[in-house]
């Protein structure tokens, strides 16, 4: 390659076959060593690191240039690549083996002192990291989530390109899609007082793209939620969304198999061989207690309300009688002090339990335990042999509603059985969700959108609170990467799903009018998926937060530290959209100033 290019090799390329060759390389001063004679540095670039040798001997600038060189001044260096001299080979290094002797350095642009050091040892504060992204990203951290996450969403369209699935991009300025959520809106200025939504998820139009007639969509997806953030939630994020007509669910799962295998393969270097394992949602709640079951630890809630059928320990005994149940998990050999036993307590009190009941099964069959002395012998027998426990295991047990109980235990399980390793994947299929979800007060709330199928429209008339949907989703270690259904072809029983919604007709008709119109026109069966990318590139990077895998994040408050949004705006601006902001609001603006001026102070 001719000298003129301003780049003719990747730093993190070279190697021992490249040794005698002229390369002109690119990119950051990483790290210098200068002591006055010969200076070494770290040369970065995208590819990754190479050492660089300044002799200042062989002139490749001035001197006051060469000792003048900062840290992420950004630099040409035109040089040999040769192999390191014995001793100095970095093994930590992937081109450790060489380095490039420099014969002309040129500084492409010079460095401010940075706002904190990008060496990758120094924990640094979260909002500072977001307010300088765009150095947070040369680290190698946020450098090879990027990277992992470009491969993921390749690995995602290379699967649904194979599969003979359409590219289709779905309006971002809609109507209001409903997925549980509150809407994020933008004012219209054509039509004041109007607004558009964002798309909590592209649901209705690829449904939509079903009835015209492209029997496989998918999308890279952005979608809006405005709610609250966690580890797991951002209000913007990305979803692989597709749809297929004359699908139903087991079509899907497939392709999520399909889908899952590429991009483990491609990020992790791991064959997924075993299917994806299915359960459905009782199984689900019955065995772990959620229904995103953490199954890289098998660890199985086991009732035990046979056990103490007759029992004369009043906690579990006026729990069975109030048609409760008395449940426990075996933690195995924890081997826990008193300290840690009494802190699983109050960890269970604090997710609603009442008490926690724990046993240590010691040698020659003997059990410790607060309670021992009001159970029988039979009891205690029993307990072990249900819970298939060996000496030195613990064991937990809660009485009470049987739906308080799975929470606790179901909770209990993730704090004693969780590996910390990430190198384990555990992905599994829950199946069958029920339509809706039973609050405390025996409220019912929707578990889907309303554009899941029931599987039977009888009971979801009748019975409600029994009704089962022809909804999904993926798990991850514990965590929802995914979730879709069957959906309802039939206007008819769209409008009836409605109703039974809570969705009033007239409300159903002025929402979704168009819709209900649309699956009057021979709407194919159809089925789909969305998965969360974000999260499923940060379980497969071991990151803890979403955060990480998404380019320009947003703060727990919804804020961007670089760009300050959101932001106010001119009175002007929102004059031409129709809008006042409210005066109590611009009072409590003086009271508290907002990004814009508290970065100015
Ligand atoms: P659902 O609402 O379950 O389904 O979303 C699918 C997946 O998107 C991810 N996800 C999120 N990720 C980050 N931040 C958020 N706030 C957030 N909300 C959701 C999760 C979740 O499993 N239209 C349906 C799919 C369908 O029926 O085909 C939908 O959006 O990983
Ligand atoms: P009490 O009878 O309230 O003094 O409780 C005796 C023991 O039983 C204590 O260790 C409590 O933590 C435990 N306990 C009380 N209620 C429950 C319950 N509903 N489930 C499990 N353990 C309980």
């Amino acid at each position: 390659m001719g000298r003129h290019l301003m780049k003719t090799a990747d730093a993190g390329s070279l190697s021992a076959t490249d040794a005698g060759s002229d390369v002109t390389l690119a990119g950051w001063i990483g790290r210098r060593r200068d002591h006055g004679g010969v200076i070494f540095v770290d040369l970065r670039d995208a590819s990754g690191v190479v050492q660089v040798v300044l002799n200042p001997e062989e002139e490749p600038a001035s001197e006051e240039v060469l000792h003048g060189l900062r840290l992420e001044y950004c630099v040409q260096v035109v040089g040999t690549v040769r192999p390191r001299p014995e001793g100095t080979v970095n093994p930590d290094l992937p081109t450790g083996m060489v380095e490039v002797s420099a014969s002309s350095l040129i500084v492409l642009s010079e460095s401010d002192v940075l706002p904190f050091p990008l060496d990758g040892r120094t924990d640094i504060d979260e909002a500072k990291r977001l307010e300088y992204r765009y150095l947070d990203m040369r680290r190698s951290r946020v450098a090879e989530n990027l990277r992992a996450r470009s491969m993921a969403i390749r690995a995602m369209r290379n699967v649904m390109d194979e599969q003979g699935f359409l590219e289709v991009e779905t309006p971002t300025l809609i109507a209001s899609t409903p997925e549980g959520a509150r809407d994020m809106l933008v004012p219209s200025r054509l039509r004041q007082g109007h607004f558009y939504a964002l798309p909590q998820s592209p649901q209705l139009f690829k449904q939509l793209l079903m009835i015209g007639g492209v029997e496989r969509y998918y999308q890279v997806a952005k979608c809006y939620r405005d709610e609250d953030f966690r580890s797991d939630r951002q209000i913007e994020f990305t979803q692989l969304d597709f749809e297929g007509a004359f699908w139903g669910q087991e079509e899907v799962l497939q392709t999520i198999e399909l889908v899952a295998r590429r991009v483990v393969k491609d990020l992790r270097d791991v064959e997924l061989n075993e299917p994806i394992v299915r359960m459905t949602h009782a199984e689900a709640m019955r065995n772990y207690g959620t229904d995103k079951p953490d199954i890289r630890f098998d660890m199985r809630i086991a009732d035990l309300s046979e056990v103490f059928a007759a029992t004369e320990f009043k906690a579990f005994s006026g729990v069975l009688g109030d048609s409760g149940s008395v449940m426990g998990i075996n933690g195995g050999p924890l081997g826990l002090a008193r300290s840690g036993l009494d802190g699983l307590v109050s960890q269970a009190q604090d997710v609603g339990a009442k008490g926690l009941v724990w046993m240590v099964v010691e040698e020659e069959g003997s059990i410790r335990s607060p309670v021992a002395k009001f159970l029988s012998e039979a009891e205690l027998r029993e307990i072990v042999s249900v819970l298939d426990a060996s000496v030195g295991d613990t064991l937990l047990i809660v009485a009470d509603r049987t739906k308080t109980v799975l929470e606790v235990l179901g909770h209990l399980r993730l704090v004693v059985g969780k590996p910390d390793s990430h190198d384990e994947l555990a992905f599994a299929f829950v199946v069958d969700f029920p339509v809706f979800d039973v609050a405390d007060d025996g409220s019912l709330s929707p578990a889907h959108h309303p554009f899941t199928a029931p599987a039977d429209i009888d009971t979801l008339i009748n019975t409600p609170e029994t009704a089962i949907s022809k909804a999904y989703d993926l798990v991850l270690n514990g965590t929802e990467l995914g979730s879709g259904s069957v959906r309802i072809h039939n206007s008819d029983m769209q409008a009836k799903v409605f109703e039974v919604m809570g969705i009033s007709s007239e409300d159903a008709e002025g929402r979704f009018g168009w819709f209900l119109e649309a699956l009057r026109y021979g709407t194919p069966p159809h089925a789909g998926f969305a998965i969360g990318i974000d999260r499923m590139v940060s379980i497969l990077r071991g990151e803890p937060n979403i955060r990480e895998i998404i380019p320009f994040p947003k703060t727990q408050s919804g804020a961007d530290p670089l760009t300050g949004s959101p932001s106010r705006v001119e009175s002007l601006q929102l004059g031409e959209l129709g809008i006042l902001v409210s005066p109590d609001v611009v009072a409590s603006w003086d009271s508290e100033p907002d990004q814009e001026a508290a970065s100015e102070s």
